[in-house]
């Protein structure tokens, strides 16, 4: 068997702990003192941040960038991005800066109600749960009456507390369905709060006191959903075909503008363009949502079982040219929040939050969404015209100078050599190699 088992990891002091990691790397391997350096410097800093998750030993670092010049409703923002891939800001800021001469993005719908569900099953008569409930859902709601106060205040709150019979689903199985607006906040610490003290109200409300096993009422868990069908946001960019003309790549701009409306039509169609497709918005949509400290497990989750929503996959984008006049729009679930959770916690979300000018929930919803929809676009864009290999590997070379610790003047010598080439690792090595 390869490897040992450590009993006790979590209980070693931080430095014992970096020691043992850094003894399980190969020579050269990184030492403790490298891990070490990674990590914030002021002692406050510090221990928020090793706080912020378990077992930590270190911190890892992804570039922190702007795309600038995104016109959103008429307001320009640069947009904090935090990413490791090579020309994902710099396709994200070029589109922005096309779509800003262009009247730039348009929000055209946003929606922010977030849900969450107490499952649990029902081993009685309907009519003794149909009664019961009747009452049971008033003192339910006044019960949680301490947790949710604060969040009335701001505006927010319990908007819907519904029954729902999934016996079709699975036996014996009932839903509380809760709907929740959670304001400036993403919110995900309130709602499972709330929808555990339901689930308590619930058992007691419904067994009296009756064990686990003789109880007509057995709660199985109880849990916001990450499915945000009713938190989304749209927007869209669109301009007559003509003013296309500078990114046509040598088509008129009418070829270019049905070539990418094929495009979105043949990802709106097929499950294997639809998810590169979709990635391609989340390369955006990612990077904005780590950089504000937001949860982008979250976002992802939410986007791709959304784009599944008719029950195919889907692109969450789509293009349509009407007479003259070329639109493009996506929409996309996202519950982000710009206060509460790391995005205040976190030095440089905080920081992002501020180049930003410390939007709103619902103003954050807008930006994420457009950075999301620049990130796409700017990939169709190079996919119909001269593919995004040049562009990308062009970006990459300087990767791969770095993986192969080429010298200054190797480096300005590839590059004058690869202007005109195709770029590939191998290719580079053996330049690099010989010079
Ligand atoms: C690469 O990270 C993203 C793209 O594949 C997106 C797309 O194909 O639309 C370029």
């Amino acid at each position: 068997m390869k490897g040992k088992i450590y009993k006790g990891f979590s209980r070693l002091a931080e430095n014992e702990k970096r020691k043992l990691v850094a003894h399980l790397c190969e020579e050269p391997g990184i030492t403790e003192l490298e891990m070490n350096s990674f990590i914030f410097k002021d002692s406050i800093r510090r221990e928020m941040f090793m706080d912020l998750s378990e077992n930590t030993v270190s911190s890892f670092h992804l570039p922190f960038g702007i795309a600038p010049n995104f016109v959103v409703n008429g307001n320009i923002y640069h947009v904090p991005m935090v990413t490791e891939e090579s020309s994902v800001v710099a396709a994200a800021a070029s589109a922005a800066r096309f779509w800003a001469d262009r009247g730039g993005f348009a929000v055209k719908e946003i929606t922010t109600t977030k849900l969450g569900h107490v499952y649990f099953q029902w081993f009685g008569s309907d009519k003794d749960l149909y009664d019961a409930w009747t009452h049971l859902k008033i003192s339910l709601l006044s019960r949680l009456k301490f947790v949710t106060s604060s969040m009335v205040q701001r505006g927010g709150g319990i908007i819907k507390l519904e029954l729902s019979d999934d016996r079709h689903k699975t036996d014996h199985l009932f839903r509380l369905i809760v709907e929740f607006d959670t304001v400036n906040s993403m919110g995900a610490n309130f709602i499972n709060t709330c929808l555990e003290e339901l689930a308590q109200g619930l058992d007691e409300g419904l067994n009296h006191g009756k064990n686990h096993e003789d109880a007509d009422c057995r709660i199985v868990m109880s849990i916001l959903s990450n499915y945000v069908e009713n938190c989304t946001v749209t927007v869209e960019v669109g301009c007559p075909i003509r003013n296309l003309l500078g990114i046509t790549s040598g088509m008129s701009p009418l070829q270019f503008a049905q070539k990418v409306e094929l495009a979105y039509q043949i990802a709106w169609n097929d499950v294997y363009r639809a998810t590169t497709h979709n990635k391609g918005i989340m390369n955006g949509v990612d990077a904005v949502i780590i950089a504000t400290g937001n949860d982008w497990r979250a976002a992802e989750a939410g986007a791709h079982a959304f784009a599944a929503r008719s029950g195919q996959y889907r692109a969450l984008s789509q293009c349509e040219i009407i007479n003259d006049h070329i639109r493009i729009w996506l929409c996309i679930p996202l519950a982000v929040g710009t206060v509460g959770g790391i995005t205040n916690l976190h030095p440089l979300a905080r920081k992002s939050l501020e180049i930003l000018g410390n939007p709103t929930a619902t103003e954050l919803m807008s930006i994420i969404a457009s950075v999301g929809l620049s990130s796409n676009f700017a990939a169709v864009q190079s996919l119909v015209t001269i593919g995004i290999q040049k562009g990308h590997m062009k970006l990459h070379l300087v990767n791969i100078f770095n993986a192969l610790a080429a010298t200054p003047r190797q480096r300005q010598l590839a590059t004058e050599f690869f202007s005109g080439q195709k770029v590939s690792f191998s290719a580079v090595k053996q330049f690099i190699d010989e010079h």
